[in-house]
């Protein structure tokens, strides 16, 4: 039996700052999450939401090194670029803090102290890697070598991003440090561990008993967790970016970061009211964790034993997480710039907020990873958007300004198709209510527009475009009801889609309803005036989505470039054998294809020595009029060779570049045919 909770407190996942948003982050999390909040909002619920930057952990002081700037002023860019994109983008947050506030550095310190004082804490010393020139214990990601599996160069103390292995420290071939490059040693250190061990019956009562309503990746992530048997786990860590260990003897350590931005969600509620603890000490609350799959196990086996340790705070009630968005076919990956980032999405697409929501919201990847593409952007805003709910509208909207002077007609005796539609109307509302409570927020989608879809079936089913020359009264009736669909439209779309709620309630010249009036066929009055109808949506051409696909195109082949490894060097080879070598500037004069093959090209070369012939295998690469003219480095006392009967005097250098295509070496001015390279 569900219970019912006196107030709800949201949290969504305090994202790393140490870059922007992307569309992936937007479909697991806070879409989801702003959708719920809103609907609770407009069900009159005390609710709050709260984010912030998560503004701590290595990956932000190794941005700030590659930068040659401090991990201040990494977190101070990305805190401020995400903040207001999310604003923008209409996440209506109560409050969007960050871990370096100092409510936040004060509420995690006294987290920890008071576990440290209670004796929760296990202290354990171990031999971590140490940088004896730079002075400092190494993180993983400090320390780079050969990768073990794959030998590729550059591989982490964590993974290797060529054959994606994961790897500790110990197992990379010639490890060296990112700080000064020495060889790293091993030191002792001693930190804090929070020993999962003791808290795993808490956990198995309470999730694999408690809670099996929990979607089944969140659930069966718990699971394997918990039937693999807990360890302790390290709650510190030897760096100089982070909230200082509150505790004597521990300079130089920081609270590990997994450790300190779950308690982020705490700070932000004290920020945002002196009410905090009812919030998070009462019982009545439901807490409920938005987060991405990747965050399942800190959410639902760290942070609830910490709190637990605690003893003053609740569990959360559910924690709703969805698996990965990918985009066009392929990963979404910050480090290889292949994302859809917000801030950029807000700047290519003014206006089009809802557009992005409502196309996230529609893939959300809810049960398995789901595929982003451009194409279905534009036509879930083409086909969906534009062609269902922007079209009700105005048509509602504009026969009434046409016929009435922008006056809602009163609405006369109802028809059976009348009533059929009310009542189909009518019965969306508990689906609607109840996919939403469920987490279930593409089906929730359908439901809020299957009012307008029904909408328009209704208009195009009665015509009154038609009616109005034979039957006035009717086309008043029918004008009625697709008005009072369109308002039920601004309430039931408003946690989806804000922005064209408000617009329509504008047009309307209306108020805000309340989300009990969903269903109702009364929410605006016979003679109540309507605004000025303008359009919802626009169509989105083809070109648009052109230069989105190209920037991903251009994109990938960055990437495809940046994979590609070089050659290993070959064998030695003396100065001598190299002096052997003649290399000359010369000028190609002539072209031409060799007749039935598909490669070989014939080329009349000036070295500066005489004219010869070469036959050369790029064909495929060039074609005879962009050779002519050209100068070229030539090796001339190649040994000759017969190509298809015709002799070939020596051989055009050439570089093939990553992507295999063929570049000719040519002097960078013009010089002299017969010029000596060497
Ligand atoms: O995965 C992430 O992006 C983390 N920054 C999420 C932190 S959630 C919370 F615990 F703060
Ligand atoms: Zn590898």
């Amino acid at each position: 039996m569900s219970k019912d909770f006196k107030r709800y407190l949201i949290t969504s996942a305090l994202p790393y700052a140490n870059g922007p948003v992307h569309i992936g982050h937007l479909a697991g999390v806070y879409i989801p999450s702003d959708i719920y909040t809103r609907y609770l909002r407009l069900r009159g619920r005390d609710v709050i939401s709260v984010c912030g930057s998560d503004e701590h952990g290595v990956p932000i002081t190794i941005k700030a090194k590659k930068e040659g700037i401090t991990p201040q002023q990494v977190v101070d860019r990305y805190h401020a670029i995400i903040k207001d994109s999310f604003e923008k983008l209409g996440i209506s947050f109560d409050i969007y803090s960050r871990t370096s506030s100092p409510v936040h550095a004060e509420t995690a310190s006294a987290f920890f102290r008071k576990l440290y004082d209670e004796g929760k804490f296990v202290e354990q010393t171990t031999e971590q890697f140490y940088d004896e020139e730079a002075k400092s214990f190494l993180a993983d990601r400090y320390i780079v070598g050969t990768c073990p599996k794959c030998g590729a160069e550059g591989a982490y103390g964590d993974q290797c991003e060529v054959c994606g292995s994961t790897l500790s420290p110990d197992e990379l071939v010639n490890p060296r440090s990112t700080l000064s490059g020495a060889t790293p040693v091993k030191r002792e250190t001693k930190h804090w561990y929070l020993p999962l061990d003791k808290y795993e019956q808490m956990l198995r009562e309470w999730i694999l008993e408690g809670h099996k309503e929990w979607k089944s990746n969140v659930y069966g992530q718990c699971k394997s967790w918990l039937d693999g048997g807990l360890m302790p786990r390290a709650v510190s860590r030897d760096l100089d970016w982070g909230i200082p260990v509150p505790v004597e003897g521990a300079e130089g350590k920081v609270l590990y970061v997994w450790f300190d931005a779950p308690i982020g969600y705490i700070s932000a509620t004290k920020e945002l009211t002196p009410d905090w603890e009812k919030y998070w000490k009462s019982e009545d609350t439901k807490l409920v964790h938005f987060i991405g799959k990747d965050n399942i196990v800190f959410h639902c086996i760290v942070f609830p034993s910490m709190l637990k340790a605690h003893g003053e705070y609740i569990l959360p009630e559910n924690v709703p997480s969805n698996e990965f968005l990918n985009l066009e076919g392929n990963k979404i990956s910050t480090s290889k710039n292949w994302a859809v980032w917000l801030h950029e999405y807000l700047v290519d697409f003014p206006g089009k907020e809802d557009v992005l929501r409502y196309a996230l919201c529609a893939t959300a990847p809810e049960t398995k990873d789901n595929d982003f593409t451009w194409k279905d952007y534009q036509a879930r805003n083409n086909n969906e958007l534009v062609a269902v709910l922007g079209n009700f509208v105005n048509r509602a909207l504009v026969l009434t300004k046409k016929y009435y002077d922008g006056e809602v007609p009163a609405c006369g005796e109802l028809t059976d198709y009348d009533r059929d539609t009310i009542a189909e109307l009518s019965s969306i509302k508990a689906s609607l209510e109840s996919n939403i409570e469920n987490y279930r927020f593409r089906e929730a989608l359908k439901d809020a527009m299957n009012f307008a879809r029904i909408g328009n079936k209704y208009l195009a089913d009665s015509e009154p475009w038609k009616l109005v020359k034979t039957d006035a009264e009717r086309v008043k009736t029918i004008l009625n009801i697709a008005l009072q669909i369109t308002a039920n439209i601004a309430v039931a779309i408003e946690p989806f889609m804000p922005f064209s709620a408000a617009k329509i309630l504008n047009m309307l010249a209306c108020e805000k309803f309340g989300w009990e009036r969903l269903g109702a066929m009364d929410l605006l009055a016979a003679g109540h005036h309507i605004g000025e109808p303008s359009l919802l949506f626009e169509k989105i051409e083809d070109d648009v989505i052109q230069k989105q696909l190209d920037r991903l195109e251009e994109i990938a082949k960055q990437n495809k470039a940046a994979e590609v490894k070089a050659e290993p060097q070959k064998a030695e080879c003396s100065f001598d054998d190299f002096q052997k070598m003649d290399i000359r500037v010369s000028t190609i004069l002539e072209a031409e294809k060799l007749p039935k093959t598909k490669k070989l090209l014939k080329l009349t070369i000036d070295t500066g020595i005489d004219k010869r012939t070469i036959v050369s295998g790029i064909a495929e690469h060039f074609s005879p009029e962009e050779l002519v003219g050209k100068q070229v480095l030539v090796l001339v006392n190649l040994a000759p060779r017969d190509f298809k009967g015709i002799t070939s005097q020596g051989m055009i250098l050439m570089a093939e570049d990553a992507t295999g295509a063929l570049r000719l070496l040519q002097p960078n001015e013009k010089t002299n045919n017969g010029a000596m390279v060497g």
